[in-house]
């Protein structure tokens, strides 16, 4: 049993949903789940732009006549009625028999019919209302039995590309990694400090600094080499060394997006096999302190990630995202196949926290680490920022040290490390 249990059995009073904005302004629920004895927990569901074709579906309303046909009012009636009928009708004792009732509930493979945007909020939600009963933190109930929780080795999302941003970059995510960082509040003022170098460099090379999705600056720049070399000087100017024993780089180049239909990844107007890729990455990753590469290759290509692996596994974090969409059955598969040694995390692509638990112990079992992850579009909900240190996972992606939503969730870590100053800051260790 991965998913965390109750001291007793609680009934759930009322379930209700409301239809929000997200950071992007598009509509998104947000769910409140009270139980009897008064305990509530809400919860804002995130949403993604640069999706996995096998993730759990969103229920939008495609009414054109509002919100572009992106409304979610058919999820939140689905919330209202259905789902808090069925919450209604017994009482709980563990988030798992909660979760494995909504699934059912559902009855599709993918959550289409009430909406795995529905699904998810009912899920975070009632996790949080279970913890409070409890009177425990949402991240020591959160914690699985064995497992040392600690605060992760945030990753900042400070230039934007792809889907997430109008520039002419294919490579979606470029993040900095305070790794050598002492503590979690020293690693938030690393990436800030970074990130404010980057701006001053940006400005003073006449690149605009206006943001993409995540935070990250969006300059008029196609090649992948040039911001990495733009990040190094942004490190060294703010005083860090670039590396693991400093400020490392991360990638998510988002690979699934920029593949053609004839199997070629167009990257800056060249046009590369999956071999190719793989040397260009190899390329990079001798050039520049880049420890981690999620999504190099796209969600269909197992064979060019197999080779990746084989390639430069040993060395760096092989993070698969769309290709494994927090699925504990595609993550098993990738480990028996070798493929990637690291899977990203995030709770609305499987649609129930229990999954998303499932999925975090099956990476452990398998000795793949685990990288815990906001979406694109997201709400001030600090869900993540809990998951992320109960699980003991060690890293989390949740955008720039700048934007009200991704902040959010490293103010709330920042709160954890302040009141827990026994919690280890930094990787996994095992
Ligand atoms: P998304 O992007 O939320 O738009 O899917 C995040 C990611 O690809 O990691
Ligand atoms: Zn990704």
């Amino acid at each position: 049993m991965t998913a965390p249990a109750t001291t007793r059995t609680y009934q759930v009073t009322d379930v209700d949903a409301l239809e929000i904005l997200d950071s992007r302004g598009r509509p998104t629920l947000q769910v409140t789940v009270t139980l009897v004895e008064g305990s509530r927990g809400v919860a804002g569901v995130p949403s993604g732009a640069s999706t996995g074709s096998r993730e759990a579906v969103e229920r939008r309303d495609g009414d054109q006549g509002r919100y572009r046909g992106l409304g979610v009012l058919g999820a939140v009636s689905a919330v209202q009625g259905e789902i808090a009928e069925r919450l209604r009708g017994q009482g709980w004792h563990d988030l798992a028999g909660i979760d494995a009732a909504l699934i059912e509930l559902d009855g599709t493979p993918n959550k289409q019919r009430l909406g795995a945007n529905a699904l998810v909020g009912v899920s975070m939600a009632c996790a949080r209302a279970l913890a409070r009963a409890e009177g425990r933190e949402l991240w020591d109930w959160l914690t699985p039995p064995g497992v040392g929780p600690r605060l992760p080795v945030p990753h900042f999302n400070v230039v934007n590309g792809g889907v997430h941003a109008p520039n002419p970059l294919d490579f979606q995510e470029f993040m900095i990694a305070p790794m050598g960082a002492g503590s979690f509040p020293e690693a938030v003022r690393a990436g800030a400090e970074v990130y404010a170098a980057l701006r001053s460099l940006l400005a003073a090379k006449g690149h605009a600094t206006g943001l993409g999705d995540e935070g990250g600056f969006a300059p008029q720049l196609a090649e992948p080499e040039e911001v990495l070399e733009l990040l190094v000087a942004a490190i060294g100017a703010a005083g860090y060394v670039a590396g693991r024993d400093g400020v490392a780089i991360a990638l998510d180049p988002a690979a699934s997006e920029f593949r053609g239909t004839d199997g070629r990844y167009q990257v800056a107007g060249q046009k590369l096999t999956s071999a190719e890729m793989v040397e260009r990455y190899a390329q990079i990753t001798a050039r520049f302190p880049v420890w981690l590469i999620e999504d190099g290759l796209a969600e269909d290509d197992w064979d060019g990630w197999a080779e990746l692996t084989a390639r430069l596994g040993g060395r760096i974090q092989l993070v698969g995202d769309d290709i494994f969409v927090t699925d504990p059955a595609i993550i098993a598969e990738a480990i028996s196949r070798g493929v990637g040694n690291a899977a990203l995390i995030k709770v609305n692509q499987i649609g129930t926290v229990t999954e998303t638990l499932e999925a975090i112990a099956t990476c452990r079992r398998g000795g793949y680490a685990q990288f815990v992850s906001h979406r694109s579009g997201e709400t001030t909900d600090t869900f993540i920022a809990d998951l992320a240190t109960g699980s003991g996972c060690g890293e989390l992606k949740t955008g720039a040290p700048a934007r009200g939503e991704r902040v959010a969730k490293y103010n709330r870590l920042l709160e954890i490390a302040a009141a827990h100053p026994e919690l280890d800051y930094g990787l996994a260790t095992s």
